[in-house]
């Protein structure tokens, strides 16, 4: 069987403007790369990530939740678009819905999100100002599994960074998110090749 063929099919999910989707893409022009990107779909139409990722000659899909009547129809309309492009593995990457406890439970093992602190430290929204507030030392990012608790799966990966005197929350956005680049490829692979994976609440190596 050939290198290609083992590569399992990523649809990332984004919002905005798709730094770390364009990571991911990056990192799957490499024919070795155990993963390669099959879909990109914004729940905005105007996710500046979705230009990037057609000018990269990725699938793009459109699944706007002002036009569902609820969020369970919304997670069928994703799902649908999912399943048309044969998605294996689900990498949310600044995708700014709460998803569905069913749709979770579906994807559950086989959904990643990156979060831009080292959890289970900072959840949630403006991670890198409650890291200044704290005044932490060392601020990071998380490569997790997806599970209905925000911000709060298995960890499969994280990258730290020191804080440094006089960091705004831009400067220190700036440092972690240059991690964050380099970690989701290497998360994604893990997961991707089966290094790591989910058994009952535990990410499980090797
Ligand atoms: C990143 O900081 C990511 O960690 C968080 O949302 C931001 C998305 O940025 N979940 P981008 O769209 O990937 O540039």
């Amino acid at each position: 069987m050939s290198a290609a063929a083992l590569r399992r099919r990523v649809g990332i999910l984004i919002s905005g403007r798709g730094s770390n989707m364009a990571s991911l893409i990056a990192a799957a022009t490499d024919p070795t790369y155990p993963a390669e990107i099959a879909l990109v779909l914004s729940n905005r139409p105007d996710a500046a990530g979705l230009a990037r990722a057609a000018e990269a000659g990725i699938a793009t899909a459109i699944v706007e939740h002002r036009g569902f009547a609820d969020r369970d129809s919304f997670d069928a309309a994703m799902e649908e678009r999912l399943a048309a492009h044969d998605v294996e593995i689900v990498c949310l990457a600044g995708f700014m819905r709460i998803l569905s406890a069913p749709f979770v439970d579906r994807w559950r093992g086989r959904m990643l999100n990156i979060h831009p602190s080292l959890l289970p430290a900072f959840k949630g929204l403006d991670p890198h100002g409650q890291a200044l507030a704290a005044g932490v030392r060392i601020h990071g990012c998380t490569v997790h599994f997806v599970v209905p608790e925000l911000d709060s799966g298995p960890i499969v990966a994280q990258a730290a960074v020191p804080v440094r005197p006089g960091d705004t929350v831009d400067r220190l956005a700036a440092r972690v998110l240059a991690e964050e680049h380099r970690l989701y490829p290497e998360g994604l692979a893990l997961v991707a090749s089966g290094r790591a994976r989910l058994e009952g609440d535990r990410t499980v190596f090797g």
